[in-house]
């Protein structure tokens, strides 16, 4: 009995599950291990990125940091704000990064990652998915109870009262911004008169104080080609745009007319009363997002730099034409476009089976080998950084910080 008990301890040691860090001469970090140490002995311990066990989250910090600029100076120089979109990263420390930036606050699509984002940190929340059931009414007003930057979206008559009703339990004054729908008919009450009836109600029910409107139209993000994105973005815009004006011309607040992402983050200011955006794949970019092409280029993207990758093990090239490698649809989910191989051409990436990604060559300009380490992009940031509980933050090749997913799975 003695003898299974020492021999899980020592398993539990060398597997790196301990608390204590347990120098090895490995190479081949695993999560777990780097997650034992502290910032210090990060920096002292002078890890590249290759020496990363694998599958493994990474965000270039030059890139991520060259999109966080981007960001801020654009919206700023077109006269309005950015409340970047949580739902992204999950990670209070690029929230926070982004709240340092300039960013006026932060979005959250659910309000688990909301309280996530407030333990962790951050006050300023736009939570901006109308909760319907009881239990996340009540949820979300006992957080605004504490984090007195949160705002609540709404989409109807009915959840505004049981909003009022639930923050005057809480004994609060809740902030509310009306939801308005783009066309999509997936979330948000029609623009024009029911959208100004609700601002009515929501200015005129005790719990609740309006702070005007929000109108995301996912629907454009990714519409191809800069001029055809910009022309439906624009005309999708504009019944929220009008109804922002009845709203002002009824006296109501109209502070905030929040919408917007990465495909329009710079069209989304000419329409008139829009005060910010609340782009999320910005910060990491991915295959999606590349192809739907920029003002300069028709075929790319190049506005914000690609982050994020996801690291990975050569595990057999016994074939002709292809390898084999360790991350596959529970590394990189199997959303398409495929992911890219980064820096390569002339090859393919597969990650449909669980637990395997393919290469497939064409003309590849290298050719890899068992136990070669690579990156690809990832196809679709948001579902790809939920399979993870942390990323690495690297500077070049060396891994500067461990940065925990805090929101991960915070799906409800
Ligand atoms: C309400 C809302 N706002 C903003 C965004 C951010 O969009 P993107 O990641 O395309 O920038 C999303 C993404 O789905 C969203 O649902």
């Amino acid at each position: 009995m003695k003898n299974t008990f020492e021999s899980r301890r020592r398993f539990l040691l060398t597997a790196g599950t301990a608390a204590i860090w347990i120098p090895t001469a490995v190479r081949g970090y695993s999560s777990t291990e780097l997650r034992s140490l502290e910032a210090e002995q990060l920096k002292s311990a002078n890890i590249s990125k290759w020496e990363l066990d694998t599958p493994a989250l990474c965000v270039d910090l030059d890139a991520l940091e060259a999109n966080l600029t981007m960001m801020q100076q654009t919206v700023t120089s077109n006269g309005i704000a950015s409340r970047p979109h949580a739902k992204t990263h999950k990670c209070p420390a690029i929230a926070r990064l982004q709240i340092e930036g300039g960013s006026v606050g932060i979005c959250t699509a659910k309000v688990s990652e909301a309280e996530a984002m407030f333990e962790h940190g951050v006050n300023e929340i736009l939570l901006t998915t109308t909760n319907v059931s009881p239990s996340k009414i009540t949820r979300a007003m006992n957080l605004r109870k504490w984090c007195t930057g949160f705002i609540q979206a709404t989409d109807s008559s009915e959840n505004a009262r049981s909003l009022s009703e639930a923050a005057q339990a809480s004994g609060i004054i809740a902030d509310v911004v009306v939801d308005i729908d783009p066309g999509m008919h997936r979330t948000g009450i029609s623009p024009g008169q029911p959208a100004l009836e609700l601002a009515q109600l929501v200015d005129q029910l005790p719990g609740l104080h309006l702070r005007g409107i929000l109108c995301y139209d996912g629907g454009s993000q990714h519409v191809k080609g800069f001029s055809k994105r910009k022309a439906q973005t624009l005309e999708r815009l504009a019944a929220a745009g009008e109804t922002y004006g009845l709203m002002q011309r009824s006296g109501l607040n109209t502070e905030i007319f929040s919408g917007g992402g990465t495909g329009s983050y710079n069209i989304d200011h000419e329409t008139p009363g829009f005060t910010d955006v609340q782009a999320g794949s910005y910060v990491f970019m991915d295959a999606q997002y590349l192809a739907i092409g920029g003002a300069n280029d028709p075929e790319l993207y190049s506005d914000f730099r690609p982050s994020l990758t996801i690291l990975t093990t050569v595990l057999n090239d016994q074939y002709d034409g292809r390898v084999t490698t360790d991350a596959g649809a529970k590394a990189c989910t199997i959303n398409q476009p495929w992911p890219i191989v980064k820096g390569e051409t002339g090859m393919q990436y597969r990650s449909g089976s669980d637990e395997f990604g393919t290469i497939l060559y064409d003309d590849p300009s290298r050719s890899y080998r068992v136990n070669d380490k690579l990156e690809v992009i990832a196809s679709h940031c948001d579902p790809v950084v939920n399979l993870y509980d942390q990323m690495y933050a690297v500077r070049g090749d060396r891994v500067e910080a461990i940065w925990r997913v805090e929101a991960r799975g915070m799906s409800s």
